[in-house]
């Protein structure tokens, strides 16, 4: 599959340039061609001379100096290339690559490019963490990059956490899936929900919650691309529908039980991504409501349990709950899975950083019936739904599914 292709690789300054050297050579023995642009930091780490005698080719670092036969060696580049890659990514280019800086041939480079490019950071916990790189990896994610999120464990400078360069394999299997995903949600219909139901208190408010929908969004967008058909119920968000997938809108819990029991007989897997109010005001008011001298008093009474409601009516269907806890999240999390009939439950501690609502990234544990509780690391949302839907066929695999039920 990667026979043929043209690469571009960025190295850049960290001490995982010299696990760029793997990468390359795993994509020349797929037949690859690769060209590769070091920035200054990371010939301060390893010696042009390697990355030529890997890949075959001159390296590349000097917007102004240009290889016979080209006129601009930065268009040329971004011309030939089918992918590009960012291999390591330091917090300084993905900073720069996050304002569209062009002040050195990889950054001029990759502003040219249409093709698909491939963020690989590593650095430091800390440095990984602060806030202005997480900003600049969300806002990479938004205008089009992929992410391949650093691993977690012991770092050079001794520090733990995630950072660390993920493993060539990893990257490489990322790269495969970009050219070619997989199809192997076909022929399967599924339901997502996402977003934060509103509950009217009057024409103006309303009481919901912190969801962004960006975890339904990407699991509704991976199962498309995977080849599912996909019906996304969702309650209001600001993000674009993915391609693809059938779109039922919805604003309050009750509407959102109305559509998901609709769709549920000709679904054959259910994730309830989204946040659904638990109580809605009994009464909403026709007007706006007053403001006046007293205290405001709302009552507030319960919305349906619609995860329950599946579980209590689940025939053929596989069905997958989310937890958002605060505290004792295995505990109450695992609760839930019994008391819901769920086949699997995606936990999430939503205090933890990186976790929850609103971000682009996700920390979960995933619980079984049986009891199984699998840990993963902080992933983004895309990489975490592909997970999702991987351990969706697993199960599918390992039971029995009769769509004649
Ligand atoms: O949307 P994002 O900003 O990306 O944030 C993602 C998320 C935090 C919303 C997501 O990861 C998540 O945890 N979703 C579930 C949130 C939630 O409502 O959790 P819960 O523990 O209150 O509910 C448990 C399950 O029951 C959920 O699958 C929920 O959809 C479902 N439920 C809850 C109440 C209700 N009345 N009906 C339901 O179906």
């Amino acid at each position: 599959m990667l026979a043929g292709k043209y690469f571009v690789i960025g190295v850049t300054g960290g001490i995982a340039a010299y696990r760029a050297l793997d990468l390359v050579s795993g994509l020349v023995k797929a037949g690859a061609e690769v060209h590769v642009i070091m920035t200054a930091g990371a010939q301060q780490f390893v010696k042009p001379l390697a990355f030529e005698a890997i890949s075959g080719h001159r390296v590349h670092f000097d917007t102004f100096e240009t290889p016979p036969g080209w006129r601009y060696p930065h268009l040329e580049l971004a011309r030939r290339a089918d992918m590009a890659l960012i291999v390591p990514a330091t917090a300084n280019i993905l900073a720069k690559l996050a304002c569209g800086l062009a002040d050195d041939l990889l950054t001029t480079a990759v502003l040219a490019m249409v093709c698909p490019v491939l963020i690989c950071p590593a650095m430091n916990v800390y440095m990984y963490r602060n806030r202005a790189v997480q900003d600049n990896l969300s806002r990479l994610r938004r205008i089009g990059f992929k992410v391949v999120e650093p691993a977690v464990g012991r770092q050079a400078c001794g520090d733990e956490g995630p950072g660390r360069l993920a493993d060539v394999a990893v990257i490489l299997e990322q790269i495969r899936m970009m050219f070619e995903p997989k199809k192997d949600l076909l022929p399967s219909t599924v339901l997502v929900t996402a977003g934060g139901t509103r509950e009217p208190i009057d024409p103006v408010r309303y009481i919901s919650n912190r969801s962004s929908g960006k975890m339904g969004y990407a699991l509704a967008e991976t199962a498309a691309n995977r080849g599912a058909e996909v019906y996304l119920v969702s309650a209001p968000t600001r993000l674009a529908v993915p391609a693809g997938v059938h779109i039922i809108n919805v604003e309050t819990a009750r509407q959102m039980y109305r559509a998901v029991m609709e769709l549920y007989p000709r679904v054959d897997v259910v994730i309830k991504a989204a946040a659904v109010a638990d109580y809605r005001p009994r009464v909403a008011a026709e007007q706006k409501i007053k403001k006046n001298d007293d205290d405001l008093v709302l009552e507030l009474e319960k919305n349906p349990d619609i995860l329950m409601e599946l579980g209590k009516q689940k025939k053929h269907q596989l069905l997958v709950g989310f937890a958002a806890e605060t505290e004792d999240l295995i505990k109450h999390a695992q609760a839930k899975i019994n008391k819901k009939n769920l086949d699997m439950l995606v936990a999430n501690d939503v205090t933890r950083p990186g976790a929850g609502f609103g971000s682009d990234t996700n920390v979960v544990n995933i619980l079984y019936p049986d009891g199984t509780v699998e840990p993963l690391p902080l992933m983004d949302k895309l990489t975490l739904s592909e997970v999702i839907w991987d351990k969706v066929q697993q199960l599918k695999a390992g039971k029995k599914i009769d769509a004649a039920d």
